[in-house]
């Protein structure tokens, strides 16, 4: 981020009911971008060779953004756990893709690629600490044969208290049955239709006021018919291909502000006319690797409806 974007973001009369005294901080993972890099190519956005030509000017130029997106989601009351960074392993700063978690149970990602399974056991590793800290209880593994690349597929929506997946390029279909049985929420499982939009969260977010902000031709047909059935046309917020193509839809939602690493004009006052709040950090280093803000964090923290219930029955 340059000066002129992080003058850009106003932190007068921010909306602190993320750190009130009702409701927690927001609890985020994170991983410092010490190793990242474009070193291999698995999705349409990595290109290695242009990335080699002038790596350690991206590599310095990631690491201010990310320091910049760190600082604005700290002003914004996010707690940030980090998980260690580990040589050779550039994707590891996607905590998104590191596990699903709800409920405080964490089930941790299998990936598709080998260049990513090298990850899997230093994010294990990582979930036993938060254990072992108390910040979740349970960290569960999926069944044999199962893919699923974490909350990077699997989107919370409060809301309607359902998990949104996609599948295809990343996560498997089946993966739809093991969350469903593991946090006991529905699942609902849309496919993906374009090699850019390969992980879901590139193409689609919940927004905490229940609006579902999504880049519509991500989806085949039907996945569009099951977003359709369940979110009210006044609450479809569609993406152009202006954002799209600047992962807009890949935002951090801390209270009612989103932080995005762009966003365009008319986005950006569809969302004010919401009540929402933007606020931009460039992120467009970890768009070399087709990653943006919400790839770059994983909550720790939500809760479903059904378990709050149960703890206020045990209170
Ligand atoms: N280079 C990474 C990959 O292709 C980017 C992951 C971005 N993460 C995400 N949740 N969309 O796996």
């Amino acid at each position: 981020m340059d000066a002129s974007d992080f003058e850009r973001i106003s932190f007068a009369g921010l909306d602190h009911s993320a750190t009130s005294r009702s409701s927690p901080a927001p609890a985020l993972l994170m991983c410092e971008p010490a190793h990242f890099g474009v070193t291999y190519s698995i999705n349409p956005w990595m290109d290695p060779a242009s990335w080699a030509r002038d790596d350690r000017v991206h590599a310095a130029a990631a690491r201010r953004e990310w320091t910049a997106f760190h600082r604005v989601l700290t002003r914004l009351g996010a707690a940030i756990e980090l998980i260690p960074a580990v040589p050779g392993l550039p994707d590891l700063v996607f905590t998104a893709n590191a596990a699903l978690v709800l409920d405080r149970t964490a089930l941790l990602a299998r990936f598709r690629h080998p260049e990513r399974q090298a990850e899997e056991s230093h994010v294990a590793a990582a979930f036993r600490v938060l254990q072992a800290r108390g910040i979740v209880d349970d960290v569960v593994a999926l069944p044999d044969g199962v893919v699923l690349e974490g909350a990077g597929d699997c989107v919370w929506d409060a809301t309607r208290q359902l998990f949104w997946m996609g599948y295809g390029p990343r996560s498997s279909l089946a993966a739809r049955a093991a969350a469903t049985e593991i946090f006991g929420v529905d699942v609902v499982a849309l496919e993906l239709a374009d090699p850019r939009f390969y992980h879901m969260d590139t193409a689609l977010s919940a927004l905490p006021g229940g609006e579902v902000m999504y880049v519509p031709g991500a989806f085949t047909a039907a996945g569009r018919a099951a977003i359709h059935e369940r979110v009210t046309p006044a609450q479809r917020l569609k993406i152009g291909d202006d954002d799209a193509s600047r992962l807009a839809a890949n935002t951090v939602a801390i209270g009612n502000t989103l932080v995005m690493s762009a966003c365009s004009r008319r986005l950006r006052a569809t969302l004010r006319e919401r009540g929402y709040r933007v606020a931009t950090t460039s992120l467009a280093s970890f768009q070399r690797s087709g990653g943006s803000a919400f790839c770059l964090t994983l909550r720790l923290d939500r809760r479903s409806a059904r378990r709050e219930m149960r703890q206020i029955a045990a209170a």
